[in-house]
């Protein structure tokens, strides 16, 4: 048995890993939970029909393909509970709803992924509930934005595509001094890299579709909690209907199993592409907080045990069409949005759109690289040649 209470939080999520979730004895000894298709939940008598109280009850509510994805999850976050969703943009709607009403302000990073924004500012906005975006290094200073309706500050860390990375135990603080629980999107760091609750978080939300899954074929998002915010997170999770499809939640069960060997690799390389691209010409600044010198570097260093495979770079002035001949010239890189699985990516994108101005001093376009799992020369070979067709295209 791993010792998990001696300190060597490595060892141990990579045991976790192995064994979270796991009842073989339960599955007529296979080593995985299988994928338990099924709505109806037969009762044994009339008498256990009537006090419910059994394990499973029906399908969208439980099966154990869900419960040991849940289990491991929440083993490894070190939460209190776990629940899933069918995708991590419906983790996070799903929280806020569950969380949220008429009346009350959310505090939401500036950073903050997109499509979760588009929710806060068109259905939340129109169920009565107000949204204010702040600036995501803005630290403890938060405090000075809390309002007596306050109920939730919201936090991305790295944040989407301009990866600043957040100083979440002082947002928590400020938070919680004000009443209000705090919330952070973890995907990009998973349990393994970030113990978002231990920073100060009451709930972590993962897009399970990136490393949880890992391989770019499921959508699955997972919310843990801690004791505080587990039972109204329970409570009304269920009403709203919302079930992981089964396939995808032991996808995601077998996903787990090799995260924590893919991560390490996608941190190797994505490191050293980052350092290769702070080299060259073409690019003024690479963001990628697990580069020394890079923005957010010592709080990463401070709150982070790693770091995955995702970051940008902003290149220097280059026309649109200098930015798609690099992109139209990788071959190894997909061009495609999504990341986490075993794939390298790129995606263009203009930092200053869809922030809360003045959010942006570079001037530059910024490109997303996803960092897969192949030979990290490839790679690098690879953007040399785009790297070369931007410069050709920008002259
Ligand atoms: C940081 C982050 N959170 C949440 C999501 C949403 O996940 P999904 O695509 O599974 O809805 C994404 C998707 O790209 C993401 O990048």
């Amino acid at each position: 048995m791993a010792d998990f209470a001696s300190g060597d939080r490595k060892k141990a999520d990579a045991t976790k890993l192995a064994h979270a979730g796991r009842h073989p004895a339960e599955q007529h000894g296979f080593v995985n939970t299988p994928v338990y298709r099924g709505s109806t939940v037969l009762y044994p008598d009339a008498a256990a029909l009537a006090a419910h109280d059994m394990a499973y009850t029906y399908g969208r509510r439980g099966t154990p393909t869900m419960e040991a994805l849940h289990e491991a999850i929440a083993e490894l976050d070190g939460a209190a509970g776990c629940l899933t969703a069918p995708s991590g943009l419906a983790a996070i709607s799903n929280t806020l709803l569950c969380l949220v009403g008429a009346g009350d302000h959310i505090l939401m990073t500036d950073s903050v992924y997109f499509p979760a924004r588009r929710f806060c500012d068109r259905v939340l906005a129109g169920f009565g509930v107000d949204t204010e975006y702040y600036d995501p290094l803005i630290g403890g200073d938060i405090a000075g934005l809390m309002r007596p309706n306050t109920r939730l500050v919201y936090a991305e860390s790295p944040g989407s595509r301009t990866m600043e990375v957040q100083d979440l135990p002082a947002i928590a603080a400020a938070a919680h001094a004000g009443g209000a629980l705090v919330v952070v999107d973890n995907t990009w760091a998973t349990p393994l890299y970030c113990k978002a609750l231990d920073k100060g978080a009451d709930i972590a939300i993962y897009a399970g579709t990136k490393y949880i899954g890992g391989h770019s074929d499921i959508m699955l998002g997972a919310v843990t909690a801690n004791e505080a915010a587990w039972p109204d997170l329970h409570a009304a999770w269920f009403d709203f209907g919302n079930c992981a499809g089964t396939e995808e939640m032991f996808l995601g069960l077998r996903g787990l199993r090799t995260m924590g060997v893919r991560l390490a690799r996608h941190m190797q390389s994505a490191l050293d592409v980052a350092r290769w691209l702070a080299e060259r010409p073409e690019v003024d600044t690479v963001l990628h907080p697990g580069l020394e010198g890079a923005p957010g570097h010592e709080l990463w260093r401070r709150d982070f045990t790693g770091a995955s495979g995702l970051f940008s770079v902003i290149l220097k002035p280059a026309p649109r069409a200098a930015v798609e001949a690099m992109l139209d010239n990788l071959r190894l890189f997909g061009l495609g949005y999504s990341w986490g699985g075993y794939e390298s990516l790129a995606i263009p994108f203009d930092p200053a759109e869809r922030r809360t101005p003045p959010a942006w001093a570079h001037a530059g376009p910024g490109v997303r690289f996803h960092i897969g799992l192949e030979e990290v020369d490839d790679l690098k070979a690879d953007l040399a040649v785009g790297l070369a067709s931007l410069a050709a295209a920008r002259s």
